[in-house]
This record gives structure tokens, C-alpha cells and sequence, in this order.
């Protein structure tokens, strides 16, 4: 299962883990957008779901439909993420409020639902795409989103402890500026989110024995993180 699938570093996670042999139950709030971006992998191995992350019944429907179709979830990336770049003066609560709903509540919401059945796969992987913003506060310039970003690697960390005795491993991957429309997606000078993709499909390969539970990707030297 892959949230924000349809563009960006998620539609960049879908192609390649469809590369990869995985089938796929991708989510996006535009289906007829996931529709056009999606892996031309054949109907047997990708589902297409609508997913709003701020609807808690879109996500049960997800998962319902996810069990439905192939019985099993085994990995779970969380992409879907928005950003505002009000400075902490400034910052607009119902926009804080927004954020906090797409970039932690929704990766909870999926991770409860889901939680069950990749305890069943025994081997289960959950992926969220956090941030260097996670990790460390850069000036102003988005003070609620690290917030939110900072919540979601406490999140993973929470993941990680509670089920791994049941094969679960957790990642909060943590990149710094990619090239999607978040930032600027002609900007070759900036990490690619094909690059993040491989990255993403490497840490669900790993064995149960060598997890890696928070990944820093830097495209320019950072003096915090
Ligand atoms: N780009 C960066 O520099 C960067 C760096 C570090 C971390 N990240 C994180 O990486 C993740 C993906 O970002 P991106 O760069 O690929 O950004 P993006 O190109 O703007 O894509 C964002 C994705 O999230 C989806 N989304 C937004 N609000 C949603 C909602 N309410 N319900 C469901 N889906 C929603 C979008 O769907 P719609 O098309 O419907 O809007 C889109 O698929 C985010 O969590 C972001 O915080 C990005």
C-alpha cells in the first residue's frame, strides 16, 4: 500500500516498485490522475484506490479493498504529505491543523488499519517519508511542517518498538529538498525522487536482521543533519 502514489517522490515509489515484481494498492484523493500515473503493470497487479487522508473511512476502505483483492498487506509506505512555509509568527492554525492531519494522522490512521496484517506477513515493512525537517529546524521557513515531520518519526520509532517481535521494521526515510512539485522538480541539483524510490525499495528488501530505522539523504552539506 503506497499513499500520494499519483505524482512525485510516490509516483516515483510506485514505478519502481513495480520494477520490482511487487503488486501494488496505490492511493491518491485523484483517481483519475493515479489513473494516468500508475505503472502500466496490468489490473492483476495494481489496485487503485481513492484515499483522502483526512477521511478516516477512506482508509478503512482501502485496506478493505487491499485484503480483498490480494488477501495480504506486507508493506505500507505513507507519502502523502503537504507542506506551508509560514514562518512560526505568522503560521495559520487551520493550516497547521491541515498539515497535521495529512502528515500524522494519516500515516497513523493506515498504520492502525494495516497494522494486523502486515503482523500476519511476518515480515512486514512500514515506510514513512519523513524529512531532514525531522530531524532538525532550519530557521523559520517551515516551522509546522517540521512539527508535523517531527511527529511522524515519533511515530515510526512507536511502530518500530511495538511490533517488532512480529517481524515488523520501520523506516522514516528523511530527505532533504527532491525535485517534485514540493520544491522545484526541474532542479537537477537537488535529490531526485527516483533516487528516494531506489532508496525506499532497498530498506523493504532488507532482511528482518538489518533494519534501518531512520534514513538521512543530503544532496548538499548540512551543518545540522
Ligand atoms: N519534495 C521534497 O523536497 C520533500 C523532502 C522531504 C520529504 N518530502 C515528503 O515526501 C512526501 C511526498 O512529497 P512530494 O515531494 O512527492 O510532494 P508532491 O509532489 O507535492 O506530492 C504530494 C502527494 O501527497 C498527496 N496528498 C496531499 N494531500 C493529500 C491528502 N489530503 N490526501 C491524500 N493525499 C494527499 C498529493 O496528492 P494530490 O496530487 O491529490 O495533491 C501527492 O500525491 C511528503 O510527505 C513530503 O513531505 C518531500
Amino acid at each position: 500500500m503506497l499513499s500520494g502514489a499519483n505524482r512525485g517522490i510516490g509516483a516515483a515509489i510506485a514505478e519502481r516498485l513495480a520494477a520490482d515484481g511487487y503488486r501494488l494498492s496505490l492511493g491518491a484523493r485523484r483517481v483519475d490522475a493515479l489513473a494516468d500515473s500508475a505503472p502500466d503493470i496490468g489490473s492483476d497487479r495494481v489496485l487503485l484506490n481513492y484515499h483522502e487522508a483526512t477521511d478516516l473511512d477512506s482508509a478503512r476502505r482501502w485496506v478493505d479493498a487491499t485484503i480483498n483483492r490480494f488477501g495480504r498487506v506486507d508493506v505500507l509506505v505513507n507519502c502523502a504529505g503537504i507542506v506551508d512555509r509560514t514562518g512560526l509568527e505568522n503560521m495559520d492554525e487551520n493550516v497547521l491543523d491541515d498539515m497535521w492531519a495529512v502528515n500524522v494522522k494519516g500515516p497513523l490512521r493506515l498504520t492502525r488499519l494495516a497494522l494486523p496484517h502486515l503482523r500476519q506477513s511476518g515480515s512486514g515493512r512500514v515506510i514513512n517519508m519523513a524529512s531532514l525537517s525531522a530531524k532538525r529546524v532550519k530557521g523559520d521557513a517551515i516551522v509546522g511542517y517540521s512539527m508535523t515531520k517531527y511527529a511522524l518519526l515519533a511515530l515510526s520509532h512507536a511502530i518500530r518498538q511495538i511490533g517488532w517481535d512480529d517481524g515488523i521494521r520501520v523506516t522514516a526515510v528523511c530527505p532533504g529538498p527532491v525535485a517534485t512539485d514540493m520544491m522545484d522538480p526541474d532542479d537537477e541539483t537537488i535529490t531526485q525522487p527516483e533516487d528516494v524510490a531506489d532508496l525506499v525499495a532497498t530498506m523493504i528488501a532488507l532482511p528482518n536482521t538489518a533494519s534501518v530505522s531512520e534514513l538521512l539523504v543530503n544532496c548538499r552539506l548540512d551543518a545540522w543533519a
